[in-house]
């Protein structure tokens, strides 16, 4: 009862402005505590529920070219493929017993128009940094420790200060931004750990990752965060195994992406929107498609808010927990995008899964029109995509 009264008033809100929908943030210290459990709770789930998952993962998503070739350097772009050929690898360490002791400085190491594969191996840690990865140093890699994941932290928000004494604005709050292409990373925590925003509050969107360049992949990564976690930017983007953790349009942008075996997770209180994703115009090759998710967690979400009027959201074979709301969509009070959008859902499970309650302009699709969403083609993935390295290929940080 609470929960519906609460979607009305934050309904009200949306129809007043339609670009800016921001608050229902209620945290308490106890709400605190109870949370991180839950979260521990969620991520050993997700651990487990992972293992389950790998002979499906192995079956569907594999990175496979029409041949059944996988993990071969066969029909990739030619520079990628001269860049895979020519490997090196840097090395992290806090102690100081790698090249580096700072993520940031690694990165600062490598050649302006680099053009080898450029593996930062990085050892377990808590890195307190703000990471940028210019666009003149493509084919980077983070490859984290794999025993356990380093953890690169921040806690910008848009309101955050800058250098130049104003505020950053979400473009900037990101912990760590990615505006290379060919960038990789591989078993990384990515954190913004911002505060819950409280309600009515504005300036709160506090992203752990943004991703700008194209033809970027993350392999069992992991996204903490509260508002706009995500800032799937732009470009062609592979995210594979990986948790997602957010309270309000956490994943974001106009990425043309493909989301396969993640675990979903809203920490919403009150009403809130997993994905935003801002196609602005029809001829966009660009859209959020999710295959053989997990969405659970906190809150009443909505699966995507319609932040460009023809904004692409698909979900393929995904379990969506009761949080989803029965309606699915939302038009970010614009009812004139309800024509535009791109909405769809095809062979989902589980109670949120159920199309009974969908709004009339929420699709769900047909094989035929579900087939260019299920696979790695969706990203043109067979030009640049590599699939999960073997990690004896890398040597491994056995000095620090
Ligand atoms: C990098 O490449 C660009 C474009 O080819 C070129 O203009 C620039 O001078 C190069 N910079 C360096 C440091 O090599
Ligand atoms: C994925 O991450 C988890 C948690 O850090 C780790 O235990 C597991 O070994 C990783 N899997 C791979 C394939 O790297
Ligand atoms: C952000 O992190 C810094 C460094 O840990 C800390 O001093 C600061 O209080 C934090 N800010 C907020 C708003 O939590
Ligand atoms: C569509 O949007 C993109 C990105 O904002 C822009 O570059 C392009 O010119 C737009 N095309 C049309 C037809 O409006
Ligand atoms: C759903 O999935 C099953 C099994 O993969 C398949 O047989 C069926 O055709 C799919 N289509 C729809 C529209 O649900
Ligand atoms: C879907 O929801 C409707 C309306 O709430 C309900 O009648 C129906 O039984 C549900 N279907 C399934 C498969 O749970």
């Amino acid at each position: 009862m609470a929960a519906k009264m609460l979607f009305k008033v934050v309904l009200m809100f949306m129809v007043v402005n339609c670009f800016s929908w921001y608050g229902s943030g209620w945290s308490t210290q106890g709400d605190k505590q109870s949370a991180l459990e839950e979260v521990k709770k969620d991520y050993d789930a997700w651990i487990s529920w992972q293992i389950l998952q790998r002979s499906k993962i192995n079956s569907v998503n594999n990175v496979k070219d029409k041949n059944g070739r996988s993990n071969s350097l066969t029909g990739l772009e030619k520079k990628v493929r001269e860049a895979e050929e020519d490997k090196r690898v840097i090395i992290v360490c806090p102690n100081g017993r790698g090249d580096f002791t700072t993520i940031k400085d690694a990165v600062h190491s490598i050649d302006i128009n680099n053009t080898r594969r450029t593996v930062v191996y990085i050892k377990a840690g808590l890195y307190r940094e703000k990471v940028l990865v210019p666009k003149t140093k493509p084919f980077v890699t983070f490859m984290g420790d794999e025993s356990e994941q380093p953890i690169i932290t921040g806690n910008d928000t848009a309101s955050t200060i800058g250098m130049d004494g104003k505020p950053m604005k979400t473009f900037h709050s990101a912990t760590v931004a990615v505006n290379s292409d060919y960038f990789i990373a591989y078993n990384i925590r990515f954190e913004n750990t911002a505060p819950y925003p409280e309600a009515g509050s504005v300036g709160g969107q506090a992203v752990a990752l943004r991703i700008s360049g194209n033809k970027a992949a993350f392999y069992n990564c992991s996204f903490y965060g509260t508002q706009d976690t995500l800032y799937d930017h732009k470009g062609l983007h592979y995210f594979k195994s990986c948790f997602i953790q957010g309270s309000m349009d956490f994943i974001f942008g106009y990425g043309r992406s493909l989301y396969a075996n993640c675990l979903i997770r809203s920490i919403a209180k009150g009403v809130a929107a997993l994905t935003a994703q801002k196609r602005s115009n029809a001829s966009m090759a660009s859209g959020f498609s999710f295959l053989n998710c997990r969405i659970t967690g906190s809150g009443l979400v909505y699966l995507g808010r319609a932040w460009g009027d023809h904004s692409r959201v698909v979900f393929g074979y995904t379990y969506m927990d009761s949080i989803v709301l029965p309606e699915g969509w939302n038009d970010w009070g614009c009812p004139e995008r309800e024509r535009t959008v791109y909405y769809a859902q095809y062979n989902c499970t589980g109670p949120g899964a159920n199309t009974t309650g969908r709004v009339q302009w929420g699709r769900i699709l047909s094989d035929e029109e579900a087939s260019p969403f299920l696979s790695t083609s969706f990203i043109r993935g067979t030009k640049w995509l590599m699939g999960h390295p073997s990690l004896s290929l890398i040597i491994p940080c056995l000095i620090c």
